[in-house]
């Protein structure tokens, strides 16, 4: 059964994905598990469909024939692929083969894509396809990297499009399995950090005040009177930093357009700090195995019984994150020294922002400041609970543009 093709807007982060289809934004963690044991499988009865259904991601059991995934295996998500016990598959922050070139991508993209349609089809439908089978069609915009962009995302674009033939994920929580077909119709390949800035570009008018208040409540001395955000975010010349987990993107704006040439990537993010914190708590003889398990301690309050810990685990953490700080203002120099002089404005946003901005905001300013005119050059720290989705937010505004009738992506950075 086929349906209207579905927008896809798909943020393939080293820590999480962060989606938007249709408009339905939805965020989960980058990870997956194979080779768990299925022979206790049992099949979900017609009254546990609905159930399952609401929390697909965390439930889901799939696997997948495509050019993008290597390995057939059926595998898990979400909330299931962490409590299994068994070794993750993560996009490895160290090892810096790139994330066009790993199974995970696919394997997320791909379970992104056939959850939602599987989903979709159950609400209008209330039962599962009686052939066993689905269809959708897709416009797909996604990015990697900037460091990765230039040698990689002709590939990349290439295998979703498969020249045309579809992709399969097959599901096995149920009586009998049920096949999603997924034809990538319009592929748009971007820049990690290009995308946020059209997120910033297109904000809407709620969007915009938000941004406007996180700028000011820094300038407190009224450096930033009369402009508002739209004026922020309609600058021609910035620089975007968008701190995630295992990359923090510089994304150089000249003239309204991506500047490639300008733009670049660090191999490091807020996972180099939770991966330092853990070996120097594994030295002391704690017991964490993951980033994961760290950050969601570090997240959490603690109890009254875990509080001297935590406590402990927290200066740790904070020590790691200033000598952090310290390694991103460096770079932010080096990019600045490149290309300051054009530079209007500084966006920074991502999951990394909040949690190192006690420590890098000033070092920024103080950095920036070295190569001081008199100008004002707004630093635009955005807060990460919205500044994740920037860049999912700018991909899904793409992907809108990718067919032939509606407009012409090229004309997206004039489109204000
Ligand atoms: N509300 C939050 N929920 C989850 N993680 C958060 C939150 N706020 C900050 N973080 C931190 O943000 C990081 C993830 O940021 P983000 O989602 O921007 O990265 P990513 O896009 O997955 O990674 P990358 O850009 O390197 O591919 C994690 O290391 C996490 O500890
Ligand atoms: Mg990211």
């Amino acid at each position: 059964m086929t349906t209207a093709p579905i927008t896809a807007g798909l943020d393939l982060g080293n820590g999480y994905v962060k989606a938007n289809i249709n408009g339905l934004v939805r965020v989960f963690p980058s990870i997956a598990v194979k080779q768990f044991n299925t022979s206790h499988h049992t099949p979900l009865g017609d009254d546990e469909i609905g159930t399952f259904m609401n929390d697909i991601i965390n439930q889901m059991d799939v696997s997948f024939s495509s050019p993008l995934v290597r390995s057939t295996e059926r595998r898990l998500f979400g909330e299931r692929a962490l409590k299994s016990g068994l070794n993750l598959e993560e996009f490895d922050v160290f090892a810096r083969t790139g994330k066009a070139e790993v199974d995970l991508s696919g394997v997320l993209a791909l379970a992104t894509i056939a959850a939602d349609r599987l989903y979709d089809f159950y609400d209008k439908n209330g039962s599962l396809p009686v052939s066993g089978k689905l269809k959708v069609k897709v416009d797909l915009a996604t990015a990697l990297p900037i460091g990765e962009f230039k040698h990689h995302a002709k590939a990349f674009k290439q295998k979703f499009l498969n020249e045309g033939a579809p992709h399969i994920a097959t599901f096995y929580n149920f009586e009998r399995p049920v096949h999603v077909e997924i034809v990538f119709e319009n592929v748009y390949v971007a820049n990690e950090g290009e995308s946020a800035q059209y997120g910033l570009m297109l904000a809407k008018d709620q969007f915009l005040d938000m941004i406007h208040r996180e700028a000011v409540k820094r300038f407190p001395n009224g450096e930033l009177d009369g402009i508002t955000g739209k004026d922020l975010v309609s600058a021609k010349n910035t620089l975007g930093i968008d701190i995630g987990e295992g990359t923090i993107d510089f994304a150089v704006f000249s003239n309204g357009k991506f500047n490639g040439d300008a733009s670049s990537t660090m191999n490091q993010g807020y996972g180099t700090v939770l991966e330092s914190t853990l070996t120097k708590l594994q030295d002391e003889g704690y017991p964490y195995k993951s980033r994961k398990e760290l950050s969601e301690f570090i997240h959490n309050e603690p109890s009254p019984f875990t509080k001297k810990k935590w406590t402990h685990v927290k200066n740790v953490n904070q020590s790691e994150e200033n000598r952090f700080g310290d390694v991103v203002s460096s770079e932010v120099s080096k990019v600045f020294s490149r290309v300051g002089g054009f530079i209007e404005v500084i966006f920074v946003f991502g999951g990394g922002a909040t949690p190192l901005e006690w420590s890098l905001f000033n070092k920024l300013q103080s950095r920036v400041a070295e190569f001081g005119d008199d100008n004002l050059l707004p630093i635009v720290y955005l807060d990460s609970a919205f500044s994740r989705f920037l860049n999912v937010q700018g991909l899904f505004q793409v992907a809108q543009r990718l067919r032939p009738e509606t407009a012409n992506t090229r004309k997206l950075a004039k489109a204000k």
